[in-house]
């Protein structure tokens, strides 16, 4: 049970730390959680969404899979969706990919991983969908960055097209959608200038996201 033993004495030394800094902290979370920012993320375990943007528990509410897929009849992702725009009134929904990330790579890559390749689909659709950007590129990191910059672009207009950001917007409420990557090797985030607010139309932001990443790669 060494497994176990390790992970319990960690967790309750980061317990402690906490409640040195706060002895209040977990008493006042455990009433009621107010984050104000939905994260949509990849489940690589170097991308850990709290630690990345310094939010402590409570601030961030989090879905992750495998290379941050937003897919239009995904129960799952649609329910933390659903639950976050209409009981918990978040306004600001952020999809953020990584670059390097083994789900992008494996769809590129066509690389035959099991069950796993049913999911990576959806990348090779967005990777089909903008194939001719690919065509100039030399085969390695330059490809592979350019896919997950894309990825990140269509998910966020994924996001857009569900039930609930259009009601919400019908609505006249402030919500946003925005893309970033992040980077493995610096810790960095980066903007991907794929942002829709209210009154934006989510087509038109695409196209200039698309263009920018078009721009990025083409020099
Ligand atoms: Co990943």
């Amino acid at each position: 049970m060494t497994v176990q033993r390790d992970l319990f004495a960690s967790n309750r030394a980061w317990a402690k730390n906490i409640s040195t800094q706060d002895p209040e902290f977990f008493e006042k979370l455990s009433r009621q959680q107010r984050p104000e920012y939905l994260w949509i993320g990849c489940a690589d375990s170097r991308v850990p969404a709290n630690e990345i943007v310094g939010l402590l528990p409570g601030e961030l509410f989090v879905h992750r899979n495998v290379a941050n897929v937003v897919v239009h009849t995904d129960l799952n992702c649609l329910s933390v969706i659903q639950y976050a725009v209409e009981v918990l009134g978040i306004n600001e929904i952020i999809v953020t990919g990584h670059y390097g990330c083994g789900g992008v790579i494996a769809a590129l890559e066509q690389r035959p991983l099991g069950l796993i390749d049913n999911w990576l689909r959806h990348i090779q659709d967005v990777h089909r969908r903008h194939a001719p950007m690919f065509l100039p590129l030399p085969d390695g990191a330059d490809r592979a960055n350019l896919l997950c910059e894309l990825n990140v672009i269509e998910q966020v207009d994924n996001v857009c097209q569900t039930t609930m950001v259009r009601d919400a917007w019908a609505q006249g409420r402030p919500l946003t959608v925005r893309g970033w990557i992040y980077g493995l090797a610096d810790g960095l985030l980066h903007d991907l200038e794929m942002e829709v607010g209210l009154g934006d139309d989510p087509a038109e932001v695409y196209r200039h996201a698309v263009e920018a990443a078009a721009l990025r790669y083409s020099r």
